[in-house]
């Protein structure tokens, strides 16, 4: 991983005993809203893990140092004013300002290993968006969700019309975004939005464990499901059964298979190299 690249809205850690690494937006005074800038050092820190192969799992996360209230991110950031390069009165500009952000969102849920959302605190608007292009949710009971940008006369157009649909039915996600009301993990986690929910004081252990059980799966096997599901929820279904095929064989390459099996045959536990 190179520690030459500076971020400012972002930092970047390796969890070396558990084979996985955390990005964590890192602007408490703004409860870690984002602007282009966070969105791009977000992506631009998941290129930094990318192909490093001691990183098999990313956790996405707000600050743990707030200092006003927790937060996963409590949207965009209404403090920024915009690109310089960019017209407010032309609509193209406009247009293409949501462009830029779309292209982050989407190389986010492009990635190719696993990344956790870890939600401890306010997750709105872009925030809950940030969520839906992650793989697994954890969430504190803590947390709050909503997409508030209705009551500010703003389009929620960071893919949450387009996201939030393939996860709940419409009447929900209209009344989520009609309303704009904040509702609970509890709420979340019932409708399937959230992975897992766990008390505030076991929050860190259990997210530890369970990017720590990523980091040390087969990460061959976790790509091909990842991009079978992703693109499950994309294509008729003969499509999709047959990117199952050639990915079944694909991963029957791996060493992780070979490995799999022979510890269950031993009857010991695998140990997974990621290979
Ligand atoms: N953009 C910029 N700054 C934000 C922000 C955002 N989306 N959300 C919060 N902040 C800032 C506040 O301006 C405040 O800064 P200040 O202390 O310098 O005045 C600080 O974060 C704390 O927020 P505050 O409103 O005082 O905390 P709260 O606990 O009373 O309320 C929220 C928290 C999240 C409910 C509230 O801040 C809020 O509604 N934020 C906007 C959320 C939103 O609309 N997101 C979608 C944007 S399209």
């Amino acid at each position: 991983m190179s520690n030459e690249k500076k971020f400012e809205h972002v930092k970047i850690e390796k969890k070396e005993e558990g084979n996985y690494a955390v990005i964590t937006i890192n602007r408490p005074d703004k409860l870690n809203a984002l602007q282009n800038q966070t969105l791009r050092e977000i992506a631009e820190a998941l290129e930094t893990v990318e192909v490093d192969q001691s990183v098999r799992c990313v956790v996405l996360r707000g600050t743990k140092e707030y200092l006003k209230k927790p937060a996963f991110s409590a949207g965009a950031d209404l403090s920024d004013r915009g690109s310089a390069d960019l017209d407010p009165d032309n609509l193209r500009h406009q247009s293409h300002a949501m462009y830029r952000r779309h292209k982050y969102y989407n190389l986010i849920e492009a990635f190719p290993k696993p990344i956790i959302a870890a939600i401890d605190g306010y997750a709105l608007g872009g925030g809950f968006e940030l969520v839906l292009v992650c793989d697994i949710s954890i969430a504190s009971k803590r947390s709050t969700f909503g997409f508030p940008e209705i009551q500010r006369g703003i389009f929620p157009a960071n893919g949450g019309t387009q996201r939030l649909i393939r996860n709940l039915g419409k009447m929900r996600v209209k009344r989520m975004m009609f309303f704009g009301e904040h509702y609970t993990a509890e709420q979340m986690f019932e409708w399937g939005v959230i992975s897992f929910l766990v008390d505030n004081d076991k929050f860190e252990d259990f997210v530890h464990e369970r990017a720590s059980w990523l980091g040390n799966a087969p990460t061959n096997s976790l790509f091909l499901i990842k991009k079978s599901i992703d693109y499950g929820t994309q294509t008729p279904l003969n499509i999709g059964l047959q990117f199952e095929q050639m990915g079944f064989a694909i991963n029957s390459r791996s060493k992780d298979v070979a490995e799999g099996v022979n510890a269950f045959l031993e009857k010991r536990i695998p140990k997974f190299q990621g290979k």
